[in-house]
């Protein structure tokens, strides 16, 4: 096919993260074109970091005449540039604010240089006075924002960050840059699958993605093709690649934490991640607006994938088995009908009302698959399932379900320490029996009741499959995607669920 992908591609992701280090000394003598002072908030105008104060005079400037001038606040992100015209030296110097100087703060104030700094490419950031754990925050920030699609019209991003430290050997500070480094690049990874058009992205594309990225990680991995689906029982994902001429796949992904020393079984949890490298619709079609996004359907397994990268370099303390349900969700002679009755892996059966509800149908075998033959402690999803949770959430949530509150607590904290967002809605109860089929144990929407919450009763179709198993199901259909950079999120895939999923985990 012209244009799909090669087999001499190899690469898992086409990006690069920044290469972001520390240094002593003082920052003039790193040379790069951006040079950056932070700043702090102070009544009425903001003030410069103590160290900083000394940077900007080195290079002519009076800050605390540039921040009055400007009545600059010192809030998260907020950059005054000063143009510096002197021969040998750096051509702006960036005032940043670090506002209440909280992880959600520095973040944001490192994704503001990266993006102000973008076209430079360079920048020494006069990081004395940051403990390790701000310093973290704030390299990944730049991590996060300095990302742009790879391809002919990739716009220049951020490359490379001197943060000029009192000790790069202090306590904690090589372990916060290295972890910050490697949740940048996951995210990255996520994004780049996202990003990628369907045409190449197939399912066995996104396969040999991972195991790529599996053989790189040093994960175990398993991937089922066709037949072996067929002869496993897997009717879900059967059913909603059927309409694809590019056979569906479920890969199984393993990583094994290293033994703790003395201690009791790890605990193990599994990820299961909705992969519909394009959603069509199905016979059930989309209308051309919504269809023109969804190549982002397989964000969910994008995460998970993305996620068990990095769990080796984070030291991962728990063993994690991560499930991707990868299928083409198209039009086509083979393709199911609505009213046709799928067999899932556990042998319910569906009736398929709309051949647009196909995430949940994949993941219902994905689910009950893991229930059955990995004895997990507990099982998340994540998955663009719907439309409606946009609609509720916005575009910067993920939805958050679980049937288990410990279990919906420590996700929803995860993500607030992590700088993602997600709210817990209900599993009500009483949409239940929206999904009773009259010729089946269950239909694939709502509709024998009109109780209307998409999302609810897309959750609730879900819980079905988890057999009693802790589960927590993310739906991140509004957060998988941004149309515009904004902060640390990027224009495209956000890769959304990584940077929780690693709180969560590590
Ligand atoms: N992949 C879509 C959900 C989606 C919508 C993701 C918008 C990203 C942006 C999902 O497969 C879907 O089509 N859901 C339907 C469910 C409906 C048929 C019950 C929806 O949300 O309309
Ligand atoms: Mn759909
Ligand atoms: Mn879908």
């Amino acid at each position: 096919v012209p244009g799909a992908h090669r087999d001499d591609e190899p690469t898992v992701t086409t990006t690069t993260t920044p290469t972001i280090t520390t240094g002593a000394g003082a920052p003039l003598d790193y040379g790069a074109p951006v040079l950056v002072v932070l700043t702090t908030p102070d009544d009425p105008v903001g003030r410069p970091f103590p160290a900083g104060q000394g940077t900007a005079e080195a290079v002519g400037v009076d800050a605390g005449r540039v921040l009055a001038a400007e009545r600059a606040r010192g809030d998260a992100g907020e950059v005054v540039a000063v143009p510096l015209g002197r021969d040998g030296g750096p051509d702006r110097l960036l005032f940043l604010g670090t506002g209440n100087g909280e992880a959600v703060a520095l973040r944001s104030a490192g994704a503001a240089l990266a993006r102000r700094a973008a076209a430079a490419g360079r920048a020494t950031v006069d990081a004395r006075g940051l403990a390790a754990a701000a310093l973290g925050a704030f390299a990944e920030g730049v991590g996060l924002a300095a990302y742009a699609p790879a391809g002919p019209k990739a716009s220049k991003v951020l490359t490379e960050a001197v943060l000029v430290v009192d000790d790069p050997a202090g306590p904690g500070v090589a372990e916060a840059l290295a972890r910050a480094g490697a949740l940048a690049r996951a995210v990255h990874v996520a994004r780049d699958l996202v990003n990628t058009p369907s045409l190449v992205k197939s399912p066995a594309w996104l396969a040999d993605q991972a195991a790529l990225a599996a053989a790189a990680a040093g994960l175990d991995i398993e991937v089922l093709g066709p037949d072996a689906l067929a002869a496993g029982g897997f009717g879900g994902i059967i059913g909603v690649g059927a309409g694809s001429s590019r056979p569906p796949r479920l890969v199984r992904l393993t990583y094994t934490p290293p033994p703790a020393p003395g201690a009791a079984r790890a605990r193990h949890v599994v990820l299961v991640g909705k992969g519909v490298t394009f959603d069509s619709g199905g016979l059930s079609l989309k209308p051309a607006v919504p269809m023109a996004g969804m190549k982002t359907d397989m964000a969910g397994a994008a995460a998970v994938l993305a996620t068990m990268t990095a769990l080796g370099t984070l030291r991962c303390p728990v063993k994690v088995t991560g499930v991707l349900c990868i299928a083409e969700n198209m039009i086509g002679g083979g393709a199911a009908r609505p009213g046709d009755v799928l067999t899932t892996w556990d042998g319910t059966t569906v009736e398929v009302l709309n051949t647009d509800a196909e995430g949940r149908l994949v993941l219902a075998d994905g689910l009950s698959y893991a229930a059955a033959t990995l004895a997990p402690d507990a099982m998340v999803d994540l998955a663009t399932l719907t439309g409606a949770i946009s609609i509720a959430l916005g575009r910067r949530t993920a939805g958050l379900f679980s049937s288990d509150d410990a279990l919906a607590e420590a996700l929803a904290e995860a993500s607030r320490v992590a700088g993602e967002r997600v709210w817990r809605l209900p599993l009500t109860e009483e949409y239940r029996p929206a999904l009773d089929s009259a010729v089946a144990d269950l239909a694939n929407v709502g509709k024998a009741l009109d109780v209307s919450g998409g999302s609810i009763t897309a959750a609730l179709f879900l819980r079905e499959f988890t057999a009693g198993v802790p589960w927590a199901h993310l739906d991140i259909a509004g957060a998988a995607r941004s149309d515009s950079d904004d902060g640390e999120i990027s224009k495209g895939g956000t890769g959304w669920g990584v940077r929780t999923l690693l709180a969560w985990l590590a």
